[in-house]
């Protein structure tokens, strides 16, 4: 049985672990340097918002250390750590880094490494390989061979989880890589695409992620300027939407947060910039984007200015900290940058999340929304199912902020409470 280890057990790493065991076709180790990750994973407590990686955690034994002695003898290893960026938005490669150093005391002739990661194109090649042969005395693409198969998992989805997302595959050894191909469709239901190079597997990923944050620009740019003209964009976009070819909708809001859209730009960026190329169009998008929480602060000074108040002084309710409906990651969240301004603004401001107990300072929608100035929706959940009309009226809110367009524009917003979307 080929051994098959996992470094990196976070929302990319652990389901992808616990697919691969439950094929029953390999040993497993899933391998972690955070003690509490390791631990709750060993305790069958899902340390993750992913509903099918909770079911399968109960279900199988996945092996979860943070001992290094027990990658000896993996077959194939993949790297799921994070990629982050650095203050001053350029890559942090440092987690890449580490996890080649791990595992490159460990290569064995004839194993593979695989990087799921978002990396810039270039990555496996120029930092990957000289870290693993440094380590290792072996010599990549003939001792050993690089894959490059990037993961597009996204948390929360119901319908597109690990199993059934399509891949993007390509390695160093291209006669091996239909092997590791056919590796991942031996425990995955998903098309596994032979690319012909590393870098254009690499790649795949970034442009992806790209596309996404420059067609969100877009319609952000689109919110303000339709705020300023008084047209609703949310309709105007519904209405677009019916063409049937050639427009894709993408939904304005108070800003781009998690560890993909907001960071994987800054990768393309600037290894592009070190080729001599200069990404304006993409510079622009990430400025924009980033201009949305205040933009969002924005809107709720002027509906206060309406019933002549100010953000200083003001109690406001921010609801939903996280990046994104019904998880509880924090990463890059617009909900943080929202509730900073607010605060340095001078406003008094009460936070809710029912996915972050540590970080909200009431424990219920009820109470969050007692004696409040104004409230901006920050993130919507499920669990804020009863943010309605109806319970606005009774606490007397005056101004409510949607940022992210969820509630009823036409119910909420009447004479008696002040409705501003975000491009509505
Ligand atoms: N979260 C997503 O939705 C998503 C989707 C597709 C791709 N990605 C990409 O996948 C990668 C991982 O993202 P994630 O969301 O799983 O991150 P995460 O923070 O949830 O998990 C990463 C895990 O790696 C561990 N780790 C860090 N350094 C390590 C090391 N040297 N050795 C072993 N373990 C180490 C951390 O302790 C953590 O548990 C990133 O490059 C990200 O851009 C993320």
């Amino acid at each position: 049985m080929k051994k098959v280890s996992i470094i990196g057990l976070g929302y990319v790493g652990l389901p992808l672990a616990l697919a691969i065991e439950r094929s029953g076709k390999y040993d497993v180790v899933g391998f972690d340097i955070n003690n509490k990750q390791v631990s709750k994973i060993l305790s069958k407590e899902c340390p993750i918002t992913d509903t099918q990686a909770e079911k399968d955690l109960k279900e199988l034994s996945l092996h979860a250390t943070k001992d290094k002695e027990e990658l000896k003898n993996t077959d194939i290893f993949i790297i799921c750590v994070p990629t982050p960026v650095l203050d001053d938005y350029t890559p942090d490669y440092t987690p890449v880094i580490k996890a080649a150093e791990t595992i490159s005391k460990y290569l064995k002739k004839g194993a593979t490494v695989v990087l799921e990661s978002t990396v810039n194109p270039g990555t496996c090649e120029e930092i990957l390989v000289p870290i693993l042969e440094k380590g290792s005395k072996l010599v990549a693409g003939k001792d050993f061979n690089v894959a490059m198969c990037p993961e597009r998992i996204n948390p929360g989805d119901t319908k597109w989880n690990v199993y059934n997302i399509p891949r993007n595959i390509g390695s160093l050894i291209r006669e091996k890589t239909k092997e590791i191909a056919d590796f991942y469709r031996s425990f995955l239901d998903a098309e596994i695409n032979e690319v012909s190079t590393v870098k254009v597997a690499e790649s795949t990923k970034i442009v992806e992620n790209a596309f996404r944050d420059i067609n969100i620009a877009y319609v952000n740019e689109l919110a303000k300027s339709f705020d300023a003209m008084g047209i609703d964009l949310i309709e105007t976009l519904q209405g677009a939407s019916n063409k049937p070819f050639s427009f894709m909708a993408h939904w304005p809001s108070r800003g781009v947060g998690g560890h993909c859209i907001a960071v994987d730009p800054y990768y393309l960026i600037k290894r592009a910039q070190e080729s001599g190329f200069d990404h304006r169009f993409l510079k622009m998008a990430r400025e924009v984007n980033n201009s949305m929480p205040e933009y969002t602060v924005s809107r709720l000074q002027e509906g206060l200015n309406e019933i002549e108040k100010s953000v200083k002084g003001s109690k406001i309710a921010l609801l939903g900290l996280s990046y994104k409906s019904n998880v509880a990651d924090l990463r890059e969240s617009p909900s943080l940058e929202i509730l900073d301004i607010l605060k340095e603004m001078g406003a008094k401001v009460i936070s809710y999340d029912p996915y972050i107990p540590d970080m909200s300072d009431v424990k219920s929608l009820e109470e969050v929304l007692d004696n409040v100035d104004g409230i901006i929706l920050g993130t919507y959940h499920d669990k804020f199912g009863d943010l309605t009309e109806e319970i606005l009226k009774r606490k007397n809110i005056k101004v409510v902020v949607d940022g992210v367009n969820k509630l009823g524009k036409d119910e909420i917003g009447n004479k008696k409470v002040i409705y501003r979307g975000i491009g509505r």
